[in-house]
């Protein structure tokens, strides 16, 4: 894995809601986190279907709810932080550039939404991992392994159909979403 280059330290910030307006800015990100998740996701969704749009990340933003990281100025990943109605905090949305992948970025994307919730004085932070049933997705084994190494635990396993059906007709392939937790 490369080191994030000395000077060059990446940069992460809540996203001003008055961006909710910025046209550009929001096609940008979620041009990002689209092509992050096409290429992660390959094989679950059905061509063509796409994480996110820009209606949703503008309402994120509003919400006060997504965080970019930049390098050297540019715009290298995103992660989306949110209170649940549980009392847990989440993360998702979580996406580093491919061009600027093993730099440290999604890890540091993932210490940036772990102190938002302890600033919220929020004690337990959760994440969902999407996985076919079928199958051994190599991409997500690796995150399944890393946020293990990062103090996650999986606490269970979620139905799709259950928790979002209106996703379900776009799924090339049956899947799950394994639910961690990480006390915080
Ligand atoms: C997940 C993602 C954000 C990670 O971004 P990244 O900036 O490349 O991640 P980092 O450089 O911080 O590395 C993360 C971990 O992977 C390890 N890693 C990174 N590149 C690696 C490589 N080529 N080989 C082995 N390990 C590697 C790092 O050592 C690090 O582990 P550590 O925290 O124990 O040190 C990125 O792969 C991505 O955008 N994926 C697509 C979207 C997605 O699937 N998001 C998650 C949905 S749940």
């Amino acid at each position: 894995m490369q080191e994030a280059e000395p000077g060059q330290p990446v940069e992460i910030s809540l996203v001003p809601l008055d961006q909710a307006d910025n046209a550009e800015f929001v096609t940008r990100i979620a041009d990002l986190v689209n092509k992050a998740y096409a290429d992660a996701e390959k094989g679950l969704w059905r061509d063509g279907t796409r994480r996110t749009s820009a209606d949703e990340v503008a309402a994120v933003i509003r919400a006060g709810q997504l965080a970019v990281a930049r390098l050297d100025g540019r715009l290298v990943g995103t992660v989306r932080v949110q209170r649940l109605h549980s009392g847990e905090a989440e993360f998702g949305m979580l996406v580093a550039s491919p061009q600027h992948r093993g730099l440290g970025i999604g890890r540091a994307l993932v210490t940036f939404a772990e102190a938002w919730a302890r600033d919220r004085g929020l004690d337990r932070m959760q994440l969902e991992l999407l996985v076919p049933r079928a199958w051994t997705d190599p991409v997500k084994d690796f995150l399944r392994h890393w946020y293990t190494r990062i103090g996650y635990r999986e606490v269970r396993v979620g139905q799709l159909d259950e928790a979002y059906p209106a996703h379900v007709p776009y799924l090339a392939t049956p899947c799950d979403f394994v639910i961690f937790h990480k006390t915080l």
